[in-house]
């Protein structure tokens, strides 16, 4: 997948431009990204249509990368019905955005005494929809995709590199919830 992709390459643009600062103008950002998913709809989907087919699973990958402010681009993939844990972002500031398809945001709070999650919002993202985080430490979330048949494609904006973070799971019915370290793995590189 080495060819550049030039729509991918105005959404990197976009996200490096808003992404500056500790607490970017996140509202600014969704709203250019989705302006420019929406103008670049037919390049992107015949771009990105080898990520919708290729059977293997849900997968990352990176977009692009900058040190200075700290930002990260990706693009996932999401097999039909797939669903993450409840996680975290290592108190990343972040912002994912449907691509193609239809993802089900459920959004949790954590209480850092305890690990104590309780669930605060529902959305449901279609395509050019964007849902957003500021850098938090309570903030943690679980993503689904709604189709049963089709991947879903979503982009991915954090204002670091997301190499780390933390997956939650309630014990039982103690309402105690277990924290568990989990490493990201990228797919490979969409040159952009
Ligand atoms: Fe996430």
């Amino acid at each position: 997948m080495a060819k550049h992709m030039q729509p991918l390459k105005a959404l990197r643009e976009i996200a490096f431009d808003y992404g500056v600062g500790e607490h970017p103008d996140l509202a600014t950002m969704a709203r250019e990204l989705s302006r420019a998913i929406l103008q670049h709809k037919t390049s992107l989907q015949h771009d990105l249509a080898s990520l919708r087919t290729r059977g293997k699973g849900f997968e990352r990958w990176l977009v692009a990368q900058r040190s200075k402010p700290a930002i990260s681009v990706l693009v996932m993939a999401w097999p039909a019905n797939y669903a993450t844990p409840i996680h975290d972002h290592a108190g990343l500031w972040g912002l994912e955005l449907a691509l193609h398809g239809a993802l089900e945001v459920e959004s949790w709070d954590r209480d850092p005494h305890g690990n104590i999650l309780r669930q605060v919002g529902r959305d449901w993202l279609g395509p050019g929809d964007a849902s957003w985080f500021d850098a938090d430490d309570r903030y943690a979330h679980r993503c689904r995709n709604l189709s049963r048949h089709e991947t879903a494609l979503t982009l991915h904006v954090y204002g670091g590199d997301l190499a780390q973070y933390l997956t939650y799971e309630e014990a039982g019915s103690t309402g105690q919830w277990l924290a568990r370290p989990q490493l990201s793995t990228i797919t490979g590189q969409l040159y952009a």
